[in-house]
């Protein structure tokens, strides 16, 4: 589409005005040509006073079908909260409006399914906001995996780590995005073991560590592990990758492309010649420096051969997790 080419917004009625749902409203949409809001909906008087004040619109519903009744809107926008999502797609599928849902789609899998086969069956798109998987460093990733820059991939290692207490699951806060972005990457999983580990709660007592293994169709085996409960440093909201394919590894972390995007090769391996290729050889780590403690927040563990004279750093490079420790290349 050429720039001069008028949009038609598409008219929405949102509904859910927590923190996500205000920041959509006022900093997200705000810069979308393509939607027009021309309603808001909140069961909560509370989100719905603030929601008023902050947003400055006249009026915010208590419900998605007073809205639908009061306004004429084409399409609905969920930013409820995850539980509701099922609901009020159902709702607005049903009044024969086209959906847009924040992510996640519904936590019940068959809930899912029904949803997709009423949006087929009265004819309106059904679509999920997934905020890491248009992101330029995610389109690399995928643009380079499907090049094959480190060959076939094999296996790869997410971890995914914060020590904050966040409110709400981590299944469902965070975890969600990468699953949505190994499907970008490797396609549809065919097993799936995880198991939760007895690490600390969220701050409403919600699941806070867990790990998985993960079998794509594909023959990709995933690792994966996230924890808002966790001494270690902190990675980035991506999460850290390892992509193991057949001729190196692809490491990627954080959602700027270029720099948190490596593709490294063993020593005599030929490199990928596109974009995002980088020193194209195995780097060993530095003396000593396989094993590093790291203390709760980035500090270092006390180590005394660091103390000694002429005792090196390892061969790593600092401040990619948000200055807190460092990270080692492996190739
Ligand atoms: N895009 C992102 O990066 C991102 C990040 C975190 C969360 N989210 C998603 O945003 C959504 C909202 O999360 P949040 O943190 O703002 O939650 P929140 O708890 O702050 O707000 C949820 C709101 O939904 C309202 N609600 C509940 N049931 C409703 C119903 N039936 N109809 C209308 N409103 C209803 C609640 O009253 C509340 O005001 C979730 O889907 C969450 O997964 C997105």
């Amino acid at each position: 589409m050429h720039a001069t080419e008028e949009i038609t917004p598409v008219s929405a009625v949102q509904v859910g005005l927590g923190g996500w749902g205000t920041d959509w409203a006022l900093r997200v949409l705000p810069s979308a040509p393509g939607v027009r809001l021309v309603g808001w909906a909140d069961p909560d008087p509370d989100a719905r006073a603030a929601f008023a004040a902050a947003a400055g619109v006249p009026r915010v519903h208590c419900g998605l079908a007073d809205a639908l009744a009061d306004v004429d809107a084409e399409a609905v926008f969920v930013t409820a909260d995850p539980a509701a999502h099922g609901e009020l797609a159902r709702a607005a599928l049903t009044a024969g409006k086209h959906v847009l849902l924040d992510r996640p789609f519904t936590p019940d899998l068959a809930e899912a399914a029904d949803l997709v086969k009423l949006a087929e069956d009265v004819g309106k798109a059904l679509l999920v906001a997934q905020p890491q998987r248009y992101t330029a460093a995610s389109s690399q990733v995928r643009h380079l995996l499907a090049q094959e820059v480190v060959g076939r991939a094999r296996h790869v290692a997410v971890a995914f780590r914060r020590n904050r207490r966040t409110p709400g699951s981590v299944l469902w806060r965070v975890s969600v995005d990468h699953f949505d972005l190994l499907r970008a990457f490797f396609g549809e999983a065919s097993a799936v073991t995880a198991r939760a580990w007895p690490r600390g709660q969220s701050r409403d007592g919600g699941l806070a560590s867990f790990s998985a293994e993960i079998e794509f169709a594909s023959g990709v085996i995933a690792q994966y592990s996230a924890s808002t409960t966790s001494p270690a440093p902190a990675t980035r909201w991506t999460g850290d990758w390892a992509v193991e394919g057949d001729d190196g590894v692809l490491h990627w972390s954080g959602s700027e492309p270029g720099r948190g995007v490596r593709p490294l090769h063993p020593r005599g391996r030929r490199g990928h010649r596109g974009p995002g290729r980088r020193a194209a050889r195995a780097r060993p780590l530095g003396r000593g420096g396989a094993v590093r403690p790291v203390g709760a927040g980035g500090r270092r563990v006390r180590d005394q051969r660091a103390r000694q004279p002429g005792h090196h750093r390892a061969g790593g490079r600092r401040g990619d997790q948000h200055g807190h420790g460092e990270r080692v290349a492996l190739a």
